[in-house]
């Protein structure tokens, strides 16, 4: 094949993945435990050019050069490599979530992108396979290719990747919250965690019990066991990174405010969990039949958008040119 297209969704980890053991591998230091989104999804066509002197990408229509572009293409060189075909490519990629938003856009773009390429390139890969290759492009995206529910191994080069987990069925009610000022991005800000942050071994050693116990909550389909360890393992990623020096402060005050509505909600028998990445936006977990009430005790904080375990990884298209 020389074009294909791929279609992949967002996940939001119920336990965090922050911080690597090895960059160029993209290890993390610890598993983490996401749910795919059904909503705001990416789809991206990857076209071999065999007379091209460079990669080329559009988001959204526009042509995009620099840091981006430098990702996309390192990402395109290890196909290259392993497929030993040479060609550059024109990578075509469409979010259908608000980008600005700033949901986990690089999580569905590097799961679409895997996929895409290893088709267009000719390799032909199991979704483990294809879940290894998506970490070499974000480490999130490693969890995008796997429907529903996933946890990510911290393991090493062969076994970093995602496999599916059954969970109970629960909704993730997103609220975005309109930043305030440009954030550090969230590769550099792993990076300080480790570098200067206090809390960050105490993260690490309790993020290996929460997946541990998320693991046991999830076999149980014990919802109130998932809820606490999930608002717990959030607020101690943000304690991590409110603590680097310089700091870092994703939560603005709007999204404390819906921490505390979540709180609020649960005193008053309506049982809903809050958990945030990095930036502003807060999401609610609840179980389907709550979604809907959560939703609209959340409404007054922003844009909500109710959402249930989603698809993995797809193939939409391929052809020879
Ligand atoms: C807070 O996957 O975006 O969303 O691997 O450097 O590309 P890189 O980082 P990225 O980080 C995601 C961090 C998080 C937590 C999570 O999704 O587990």
């Amino acid at each position: 094949m020389t074009t294909a297209t791929a279609r992949a969704y967002p996940n939001i980890a119920l336990v965090k993945y922050w911080g690597k053991r090895d960059s160029t591998l993209m290890l993390p230091l610890t598993g983490s435990m996401s749910m795919t989104l059904d909503d705001f999804p990416t789809v991206t066509t990857v076209e071999r050019q065999p007379d091209a002197s460079a990669d080329t990408f559009e988001l959204g229509g526009e042509v995009v050069t620099d840091e981006p572009l430098r990702r996309v293409a390192e990402f395109l060189d290890l196909v290259r490599e392993r497929s030993g075909v040479r060609e550059f490519a024109a990578v075509r990629s469409k979010n259908e979530g608000p980008t600005a938003a700033g949901l986990a856009s690089s999580a569905s773009g590097f799961a679409a992108l895997a996929l895409a390429t290893s088709k267009a390139y000719g390799l032909s890969l199991e979704p483990a396979d294809v879940s290894r290759l998506a970490r070499r492009g974000s480490g999130s995206a490693t969890r995008s290719i796997i429907p529903h529910f996933a946890v990510w191994r911290a393991g090493d080069d062969e076994t970093s990747v995602a496999e599916a987990i059954d969970a109970p069925d629960m909704r993730m009610i997103v609220v975005v919250v309109q930043a305030r000022q440009k954030e550090v991005s969230s590769r550099e800000a792993m990076k300080r965690t480790a570098a200067t942050s206090p809390y960050h071994q105490g993260w690490i050693t309790t993020t290996e019990e929460a997946l541990e116990s998320m693991i046991e909550a999830c076999a149980d389909g014990d919802f109130t066991r998932i809820g606490r360890i999930t608002e717990t393992n959030a607020m101690r990623m943000h304690a991590a990174i409110q603590a680097c020096d310089p700091p870092i402060r994703y939560l603005a005050p709007q999204s404390i405010a819906i921490f505390d509505r979540i709180r609020a909600l649960r005193d008053a028998g309506m049982e809903t969990y809050g958990t945030a990445d990095a930036g502003p936006n807060v999401v609610a977990i609840s179980r389907p039949e709550d979604a809907d009430a959560v939703a609209k005790a959340l409404a007054e904080f922003g844009e909500v958008r109710v959402m249930a375990p989603g698809p993995g990884a797809e193939l939409l298209a391929d052809s020879e040119a």
